[in-house]
Parts: structure tokens; sequence; C-alpha cells
């Protein structure tokens, strides 16, 4: 049994997810932590809502709403979403909670202390109508290298172009539109990065193991120079600086950048503290996160979009190696490309493609776990469209999986009752099978440990394929009218079957695979391992005699009607946004 730290990246609190943020970190995280803990081992897993920064004021704005009520309430939504998605986090806390305010200043505080921050003087862009400084990308206008009318001040969309705000033509603001902007001199914290590059270079020499998108993406920007970098902004909303530490900042607050990988420590604090007595919270708490004190013996991997790869090869390492402590720093990092809707981009603020709860509305959770997990974005951007779901839905779920199972069941209930058939003794087509199943079982568990999940699944559904030709070969329809012996030998090796399916699939479709568990009442409390010999396992543990409970019909097909009615509600192809034009 070994120890698992694991971290899906922190949603923003800005809105409910689409299937894209969900298949990017929350959910493969989800079907490792499950593989780690159906494999037997000791996991914690931690996610939490990302409530700072602009997107966060704005979207409250938006709302009509104070910016603390909008959080508090967007929070709860999300983990709502998150539990009806059987997302097993040990705790999903919050960005904004009080321990994640203290660790914030304690690293703060600690990088002052070890020579790693200090106080510049910023120009800024300020929008006189708004009252506030603009952060750059809130500043839009004319980009003066293609002309495109909607460049942001941090980079041009269209051309790709990196902007500074004082770059763009007739700039204005994204807030409000009004051009009434100024140029104001304010002071911020920098975290010195640049003298942190050799340390965070010689740490990612070590990762030899870590997939090429992410180290190629660290070492660009260690090669181009790692910059300092402005860790506080002039916002209300935020985690206030500490006037005692950074006077000159005083009324100012953290960059969300700053604060919100170190809520992952946050959120782990929170979870201590709610299990335990406050002596005892902070050793729990640091027996995962501090190598001095207990954590030497965790693995810990985070999840992640594209996007956040250099915040957590580089900014987020520089944070905890420049605090002079011995906090654990990632071991393995899967990143993910992105899905997209019809070639288009899923999008929060234009609401396009399907976001969670409209998910939920249509079909249960574990339709749309398989859908993406078995086509996640992993080695090249993937595109979702309903007639592709349709086809994963019908032809995995239902017509394997559900089909082997519900032939199973159905025939052993027709002609031995809701019992594990007696009689027959296992032959040579048994020990095939037997060989077949550990085989499959190897290589999704090497899949799985290897965090390739489209891999994985082509290994389950493999596995759930091996019963449906057992079946086909034995006939227990046919051979039930001369050979009752024989019959019930099928029937027990094809519950066996299913037994082991309940165990495998478990990662992947949760809800299901608890269904199938509890068919079997009286070998549920025996548990049984997801690794290679689990085929052995269940065999032995299924007894003949044993209650069987008949499950539900596991999947039901999905028509080409409601699939076009759905399309016709969320936008198919001729939804995807019409490119602006290049030059
Ligand atoms: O990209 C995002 O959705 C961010 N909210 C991820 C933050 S991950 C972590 F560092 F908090
Ligand atoms: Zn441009």
């Amino acid at each position: 049994m070994s120890r698992h730290l694991i971290t899906s990246a922190l949603p923003y609190i800005n809105g409910v997810k689409h299937l894209g943020n969900l298949v990017g970190s929350m959910l493969p995280a989800d079907v490792h932590a499950r593989y780690l803990r159906a494999a037997g081992h000791d996991v914690l897993f931690i996610c939490a809502t990302d409530e700072h920064g602009t997107p966060a004021e704005l979207a409250a704005r938006e709302a009509g709403l104070d910016v603390a009520q909008f959080c508090a309430e967007q929070h709860e939504v999300q983990k709502d979403l998150c539990q009806r998605f059987q997302l097993s986090f040990d705790h999903f806390g919050r960005t904004s909670r009080p321990q994640n305010h203290r660790l914030t200043d304690h690293f703060a505080r600690r990088l002052k202390a070890e020579g790693f921050t200090e106080v510049r003087t910023t120009e800024q862009v300020y929008s006189v109508a708004d009252g506030r400084f603009l952060p750059d990308r809130y500043v839009v206008g004319t980009c003066p290298n293609c002309g495109y009318d909607r460049a942001r001040g941090d980079q041009c969309e269209n051309c790709g172009k990196q902007l500074e705000p004082t770059d763009l033509i007739e700039p204005r603001s994204a807030v409000s539109g009004s051009t009434d902007l100024e140029i104001r001199s304010s002071s911020h914290v920098f975290l010195l990065q640049s003298r942190l590059a050799e340390r965070i270079r010689a740490w990612i020499d070590t990762k030899e193991d870590w997939p090429q998108l992410t180290r190629s993406i660290a070492y660009k920007w260690l090669d181009e120079g790692l910059e300092d970098r402005g860790i506080t902004r002039d916002l209300d909303w935020g985690i206030p600086v500490d006037p005692d530490d950074f006077p000159e900042v005083a009324g100012k607050v953290w960059y969300v950048w700053f604060d919100a990988p170190i809520g992952y420590l946050g959120a782990t604090r929170e979870w201590a503290d709610d299990r335990t007595t406050p002596e005892q919270a902070g050793a729990l708490f640091d027996s995962w996160w501090r190598t001095d004190r207990g954590a030497t013996d965790v693995t810990y991997t985070e999840f992640m979009g594209k996007d956040n790869v250099p915040f957590h090869t580089l900014s987020f390492p520089a944070t905890i190696l420049g605090s002079g402590e011995d906090w654990k720093l990632v071991d393995r990092l899967k990143s993910f490309n992105w899905l997209n809707y019809y070639g288009g981009k899923f999008s929060t603020t234009d609401h396009r493609g399907v976001f969670m709860s409209d998910a939920l509305e249509l079909l249960p959770a574990d339709y749309w776990r398989w859908y993406l997990m078995a086509n996640a974005p992993e080695s090249d951007d993937t595109s979702f469209t309903w007639e592709l779901f349709g086809e994963a839905i019908n032809k995995d779920l239902v017509g394997t999986f559900g089909n082997f199972v519900n032939r199973t069941v159905t025939q052993v209930v027709r002609h031995f009752g809701e019992q594990v058939p007696e009689g027959g003794e296992p032959g040579d087509e048994e020990a095939e099978l037997a060989a077949r199943v550990e085989a499959r079982l190897t290589e999704y568990v090497g899949h799985l440990d290897a965090l390739e999940f489209r891999k994985a699944a082509a290994a389950l559904r493999a596995l759930w394929a091996e019963g449906n030709v057992y079946l086909e070969n034995r006939e227990p329809w046919k051979t039930v009218k001369v050979d009752r012996d024989r019959t019930a030998c099928t029937l027990r090796t094809a519950l066996g079957l299913v037994l082991v399916h309940s165990v495998a699939s478990s990662p992947f479709v949760p809800a299901t695979a608890d269904r199938l568990r509890d068919a079997f009442p009286d070998v549920v409390e025996v548990p049984l391992c997801l690794d290679s010999g689990l085929g052995a396992a269940a065999a032995e543990v299924l007894r003949p005699g044993a209650t069987l409970v008949p499950p539900p019909l596991l999947f039901r097909k999905l028509d080409a009607e409601e699939l076009d009615a759905w399309e016709q509600r969320f936008g198919g192809a001729e939804s995807a946004p019409t490119p602006v034009p290049e030059g």
C-alpha cells in the first residue's frame, strides 16, 4: 500500500463548468483516485473552487451580487454538480477560506525572508469611469499588428501577437466600454523568479518520466528566461496583503495565480481541520505536504489542462522552492489538450457547448464519464459531437457491457433462480477465459498506472467484450436443455466476470459498478483488489448458492431522434464560430 496525494486544477468560481473543463482535470483525476483506492492504496484527493481574481468580480457584478455572496452560492452549485458526477474528492474546499489566507501569508512571508521578493513601481491602465485599475486582458482595442478590433491587452486572439495594453489602438475598458483611460503608477510585490530559474531547471531535469508536452512547455519558458512576476493586484477582492509584512502595498491583494495553487494546501488543511482536533490537524496536514514531517513516501500527482502547465511547472514550484522549507513538489503531472465542441471552443462566456448541469439533466453521470474518458484529449485536441457520443454509449455501454450483464443475469434467473448456480466443473474454456481476463486486466492496470486513459478505456472495453465472446461460445440458452451442469458452470463463470466488471469498471462508471456490486450481497464486504489477479479472486469468492439480486437495466440505448433533438438544442456544426479573418 502506498500513499497518493492527487489534486485536480481548481475550477474557477465564475460559472458552471463545461464538459471540456471536466475532462481536462477533475474527471481524469477522479478516475485515477478511484483506481488507486480500488487497488488498495491510501489516497487523498483534493480539489476546491478558485475564487479570486477579476473573473470572479465581474461574474458577481453581472449576477448583481456581492462577490463573497456570489462565490458562496457558486461554490455550493459546483460542489453539488461534482457530487452528482461522482467526483470522489476527499475534500472540495475554497481558496477564499481562512486556511488558504494563512498559508498564502505564510509563503509570502517566507519568500520575503529568503530574499525572493521586491516591491517595484509599475505603470498600469486605470479606468476613470470604472474607478479601478484594469488588468491587461480587460483593456481591449485594435491590434497594431493585424487590425483585429477586439484584441486584448495581453495578446491578440486573431494573430497571436503578445501585446502590452499601451500597444492597442483606441483602447477601451472591457468592463464598461469607457475610453477614459489613464496610465497611473502603482507599487507591487514581485516574485524574483529569475533568481530561482536554475533551481527550477535542475528540478525539472530530474523529471525524465514526465510527458514530452509537459517538459517542453517548461523548458521553453526557462530557455526564454524566466521573468520576475508581479504577485499583487489593485483589486478589492482577493487575499489581502498583510500590511505588517509588506507595508508598501497595504490595501492590495495577492494575485489569483499566486494564491490558487497554494489552495491545494489550503484545501488539504480544511480537510485536516474538519477531521481532527486543532492540536492534531497540523500534523495530519504536514504528513501529506511536508517532506521533513512525514510526507517523504507520498506520490503527488497533479491533473490540468495544457494552459495550466507553466503555472504548475514554474510559478508554483518557484513559490515552494523559494520558501526555503521542505514542502512537497509535484511528482507526476498529467496535462490535457482541449476538448472542442464541433471544432470550435466550448465557451463559458458565450455558453457554447454542453455544461455539467445540462449533461445531468439529460443522462446519468456514467454515460458522460465513459464517453469523455474513452475519448479524452490526451495526445491531441478532440471534438465532441452528438454522433460520437451516441456511438460510444450504444456500442460500448449498451451493446457490450450492458448486454453481457443483462444476458447473464436473465439466463441465471430464468433457469436457476436468484442465486449463483451450483453444479458442473470448469474446463478448458474456463481456463482460457481466465487467462484472457488476466491478460486484459494486466494491460488495463498498466495503462491506468501510466495515466493513459484512452488506452485504459480501450482495455476495459476489451475486457467487457470477453464476456460476450464466452457466452456466444458456450451458448447457455441452448445447453440448458441438454446439460444442466455445464450450463450452471457457464453461468457461474459469467457471474464471476460480472463481479470482475463491477470492480474493474469502478474508476470509469462508479454508479454502475456499485449497482453491480449490490447484485452480490453475500460478497459485498469482501475486499477485491483491482489488479491482474482480480479474475481469480472473484471466482474464488463467488460461492455456488450465494444470493443474486438482479440489477436494474444498466444503460439505455440512445436513439437517433433524441440525439438529433439534443444537437438542435445545444447547437451542432452550424454553431461553430466563424473564424476571424487572418492578416
Ligand atoms: O485554469 C483554471 O481553471 C484555474 N482556475 C486553475 C487553477 S489551478 C490551481 F493552481 F489552483
Ligand atoms: Zn492581431
